[in-house]
């Protein structure tokens, strides 16, 4: 259910993820810095492929100061670390967790270890940052919720997506009304892709585009079904291709299509709404995100005139398109500020387990709809997912 190892194809891009040189904390230009009383003592687990990102990420944040790096394999964080830091390096998890200047740990080892790692430092006090996906059974995630809330501690799940300027933006004009009322939400995340050697496609990519469509739905409306399709034409023993429709309490539509045997990249993301329609290019830097004023009016027929009876009752607009301005941040920076101020302020963070949960209860039934060669899977609330019924489906409809 993890990249293991490799570099995993549903990272964030390059783009989402500043050029800086590895060190003590450098201001970004234009992002407000925290006034700090005392440092959150940290520590990350995990020196793989992503975690030397939040290594970084953490000594760039004031709020923070990074004091251990755990990882199995002990070359592994000294490489990360390098000759002169002063953070130290260990084998042993027990060992950070038993040090009291550590309030707070983040987690990027594979997720299948996520589980006893979230919880062990639940357990010890300590606040957690835990990567995608949250946890590999939804079961897990909701105690891990229930434990953190329990204890009143932060429990954070790394959607990174969620914290890039773009994303912002996105949430700020649904939740605003720019858009209207929601209609279709439809993503496409495909490129030549690492055939993972432990997950599909969808475990692989689709947590990023739930993870934002979990950011980004109005309040009020949210997933009631996943049906999935996916295909493996290279015999690799997993859907390496996967279309994924998530039904939503207000009737729209949302598509996800990942695929790791595309040989063009394209990651682009459109929400269409009552009033306006954004769509979000993110490999078009220039004009990462357009809002256009276009769509279909419908008129509602007691307002039609005997003589324009006859014609038709759905009329298109054509507005303006407007592409907002956004600023160039590393969203990890953003990833470590939210932690950081959700312990300070004792507040849940924009993506706390309970989306890490969500997210998980999305895929587990996404799987069951594969299994099930593409049936429509409710999403229950307890995460326990069965087969809808044709009726059930018409309802929901
Ligand atoms: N947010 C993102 O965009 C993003 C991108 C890539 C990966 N990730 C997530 O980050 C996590 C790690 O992925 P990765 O690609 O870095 O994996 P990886 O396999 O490259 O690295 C994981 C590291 O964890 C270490 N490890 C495993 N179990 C451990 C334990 N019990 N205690 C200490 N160390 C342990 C391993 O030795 C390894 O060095 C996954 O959950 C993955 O989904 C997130």
């Amino acid at each position: 259910m993890t990249s293991s190892g490799a570099v995993s194809s549903g990272a964030v891009s390059a783009d989402a993820v500043a050029h800086e040189a590895p060190g003590e904390h450098v201001p970004t230009p234009g992002v407000p810095e925290p006034v700090v009383a005392e440092r959150i003592g940290m520590a990350v687990v995990g020196a793989g492929y992503w975690g030397p990102n939040l290594v970084r990420n953490a000594q760039q944040t004031a709020a923070l100061r990074l004091h251990w790096l755990c990882d199995l394999d002990e070359a592994k964080s000294r490489r990360v670390l390098g000759e002169y830091s002063t953070v130290r390096s260990t084998t042993s998890f027990e060992e950070v967790l038993a040090d009291p200047r550590v309030r707070a740990v983040a987690i990027a080892t594979p997720a299948a270890a996520h589980y006893k790692l979230v919880r062990a430092a639940l357990e010890a006090g300590k606040h957690v940052l835990v990567e995608k996906p949250i946890t590999t059974s939804a079961e897990e995630a909701a105690e891990l919720c229930e434990l953190a809330e329990a204890r009143g501690l932060v429990l954070m799940c790394d959607h990174t997506f969620c914290y890039t300027p773009v994303v912002r933006r996105i949430r700020e004009l649904v939740h605003g009304g720019e858009l209207g009322d929601i209609q279709f939400f439809d993503s496409v995340r495909i490129n030549l892709g690492l055939v993972q050697p432990d997950v599909d496609v969808l475990w692989d990519l689709a947590p990023h585009d739930l993870s934002i469509l979990d950011f980004v739905l109005p309040p009020g409306v949210e997933p009631v079904g996943v049906s999935a399709q996916g295909a493996d034409p290279i015999g690799a023993g997993r859907a390496c291709v996967a279309y994924l429709t998530v039904r939503l309490s207000n009737g729209a539509l949302a598509h996800c299509h990942v695929n790791w045997l595309s040989p063009t990249k394209v990651r682009t993301t459109m929400i269409g709404g009552s009033r306006r329609t954004l769509v979000w290019d993110d490999l078009n830097p220039q004009a990462r995100l357009a809002v256009h004023d276009r769509g279909v009016d419908l008129t509602p027929p007691d307002e039609l005139t005997d003589a324009i009876r006859h014609q038709a009752l759905i009329s298109y607009r054509v507005g303006e398109m407007v592409a907002p301005a956004l600023v160039e941040q590393e969203a990890l920076r953003n990833v470590m500020a939210e932690f950081a101020a959700a312990i300070t302020e004792g507040r849940a963070p924009l993506t706390d387990g309970r989306s890490g949960l969500r997210v998980l209860r999305l895929l587990h039934a996404a799987s069951r709809s594969l299994e099930l060669g593409g049936a429509t899977v409710p999403v229950e609330p307890t995460g326990d997912v069965e087969l809808i019924t044709a009726q059930e489906r018409a309802t929901a409809r």
